[in-house]
């Protein structure tokens, strides 16, 4: 972590608790870093318990996120969500380009890039997620994969200003109990964070770069100890408050 940046600790609770159980697992959360400051903690349940999580989270400090949307602000798009609908029901971020929807649904570079135009849009901080397969990191291809996942995205990470978040998320790590090393992690984010400046010195310094992939409360403090890793996009651990709240804590600046 760099003190420059204010550390994001973000839950993807994927397709668990969308029902009356999610309140309750977002109020132990809301209730645990009561006490934490100079963080930010987003939770990300299903859509079908947005609502009610985001009247569960009014006046607490934990911010309420979707965890995808469709381009299109509204249509004929039977079963899809839009951006200005997950602005209506209290979200203020969403996940995009998850790699579960890159490779189980398809999801190209050109859709992650316009579901992160329609995000901003609307006011929405996304967390655009990259990484590589096992197959793409034993071929040496990691960082060629990550910056080729990021180019199509560079526009609107430019103009968001560091609103937006980038999440590394090696999809080999990615529930399986197998995390990227504190090298492995620190080298991609180090990558990202220079194809940034790029940019601008100052968007790469004001970027989020967020470590997903099994992240656990004995790992955390080793992985946010990177100069590069300002947070953590947490899956599994994210569904137990007791080990969320403790990634949380190892996010707490000194
Ligand atoms: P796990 O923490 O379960 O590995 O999931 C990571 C993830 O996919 C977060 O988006």
């Amino acid at each position: 972590m760099n003190a420059q940046r204010r550390p994001l600790i973000a839950g993807n609770w994927k397709m668990f608790h969308g029902g009356p159980g999610a309140c309750d697992l977002a109020a132990q959360i809301a209730a645990g870093v009561e006490d934490l400051d100079h963080i930010d903690v987003v939770i990300c349940p299903p859509f079908t318990a947005l609502a009610a999580v985001a009247a569960e989270l009014e006046g607490r400090k934990v911010q309420l996120g979707a965890q995808n949307l469709h381009p299109q602000a509204s249509g004929a798009f039977t079963g899809e969500v839009s951006g200005p609908m997950l602005v209506e029901c209290g979200a203020r971020w969403v996940i995009v380009g998850h790699s579960e929807r890159r490779h189980q649904y398809g999801e190209g570079d050109d859709l992650v890039a316009a579901k992160t135009k329609a995000a901003l849009d609307v006011g929405l901080r996304p967390i655009i997620c990259v990484g590589e397969t096992l197959a793409e990191r034993t071929g040496g291809q990691t960082l060629a994969v990550v910056q080729h996942q990021l180019e199509a995205v560079m526009p609107m990470l430019e103009r968001s200003q560091g609103q937006a978040v980038v999440a590394y998320e090696p999809v080999w790590a990615i529930g399986t109990g197998h995390n990227a090393t504190t090298a492995q992690a620190q080298e991609v984010h180090a990558m990202i964070r220079a194809q940034l400046r790029q940019l601008s010195s100052q968007l790469a310094e004001r970027t989020r770069i967020l470590y997903g992939g099994s992240v656990k409360p004995d790992n955390a403090a080793a992985l946010l100890s990177c100069p590069d890793v300002d947070g953590a996009l947490v899956g599994g651990a994210s569904l137990d408050p007791h080990q969320f709240l403790a990634i949380a804590r190892a996010a707490q600046p000194a």
